[in-house]
């Protein structure tokens, strides 16, 4: 297959290429490096089967070719960028994934679009089943992330409807690894840079918040199995493995070896309002759909991505 990978200059999207090529495929990465970096696809360069586009989503895209499959990856989801580039964010998800969804309409591509846990909001359901619709505050500050996927979900839902285009939706749960960014502001890179550096570990509140950490490579497999799967409506992918914030800040203190103590802050700012206090993901369908679930545990996923923070803030 010739596969689009919108966002492939970014930190799940450069995996998931790495993956395609790895099987065979060709693709073309798709990125205007707002928050990616070439650096994630650099070792991709001198592959005949890659090439780079550097493009914005949110504008008309002209490939001059025609793809088999569309990942639609493109999107602001670190909450730092979000809250920054709120209008941006919201773009991204809707005339980005209209732009895409009319590429892979055209082509005749099947498509998948990366959706989020997010869309259940704040959840009073756990854990989170596919059939639950969410707890979002529209108006609050996360309303730009979290409804641009709902918006974007519902979009992909309509060309499948309207023009029977082959859609997928991946409603993805808290994914780390290596080539996230230092300062990107979600709760891995944050612990992980601070332990590294001897700084306090800063815990929200009291760090009874929950989340499930699912490493990048059993993603990018749950992504691709979606996409060659024949199931249209919204799949969770994550890790059904739930903990504290607060285990978790002493799971990297133990992994890094670091002395940093544990501080706890009630940020007073946009961050935390709204945020989810619970997030697990029901992954039965995943299971039955795709005989797909995670296999990297915790302590081994924490140590590649330990491995490259270290090796991020050598060369810093
Ligand atoms: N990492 C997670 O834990 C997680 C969880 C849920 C959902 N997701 C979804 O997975 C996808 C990838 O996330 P990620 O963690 O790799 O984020 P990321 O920020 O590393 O990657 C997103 C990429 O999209 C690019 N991009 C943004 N706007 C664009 C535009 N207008 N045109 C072209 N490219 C644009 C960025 O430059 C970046 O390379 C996103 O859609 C995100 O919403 C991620």
């Amino acid at each position: 297959m010739l596969v689009l990978v919108t966002g492939g200059a970014g930190f799940i999207g450069s995996h998931l290429a790495d993956l395609l090529i790895a099987r065979g495929h060709q693709v073309i990465a798709l990125d205007n490096l707002i928050t990616g970096s070439e650096a994630n696809i650099a070792h991709l360069r001198g592959n005949a089967g890659f090439s780079f586009v550097r493009a914005d989503v949110t504008e008309k895209i002209t490939l001059g070719k025609k793809v088999d499959a569309v990942f639609h990856l493109a999107s602001l989801p670190s909450p730092v960028d979000y809250l920054e580039m709120p209008i941006k964010t919201m773009k991204v998800g809707s005339l980005g994934t209209l732009n895409t969804l009319g590429l892979a309409k055209s082509a005749g591509a099947r498509f998948l679009l990366a959706s989020t846990s997010e869309v259940y909001g704040n959840p009073l359901v756990h854990p989170q089943p596919e059939s639950y619709w969410g707890n979002v505050n529209p108006i609050g500050p996360r309303g730009v992330y979290d409804e641009s996927k709902r918006f974007s979900e519902a979009l992909t839902m309509a060309y499948h409807r309207a023009h029977g285009l082959q859609t997928r939706i991946a409603r993805i749960f808290n994914t780390y690894g290596p080539r996230m960014r230092l300062n990107d502001g979600r709760v891995v890179p944050n612990f992980v840079r601070q332990a590294l550096l001897g700084e306090p570990l800063t815990v929200y509140d009291d760090g009874s918040r929950t989340r499930s950490f699912c490493y990048v490579s059993d993603l990018v497999e749950g992504l691709y199995r979606l996409l060659m799967s024949e199931h249209v409506g919204p799949v969770n992918l994550g890790n059904p493995c739930e903990m504290t914030v607060l285990e978790f800040a002493r799971a990297v203190q133990a992994a890094t070896g670091s002395r940093s103590e544990i501080r706890f802050i009630v940020p007073q700012d946009a961050r935390t309002q709204d945020d989810p206090l619970t997030r697990q993901p029901d992954i039965t369908l995943a299971q039955s759909v795709l005989g797909w679930q995670p296999k990297v545990g915790l302590a081994e996923g924490l140590q590649h991505t330990i491995a490259w923070f270290r090796q991020q803030l050598s060369t810093c």
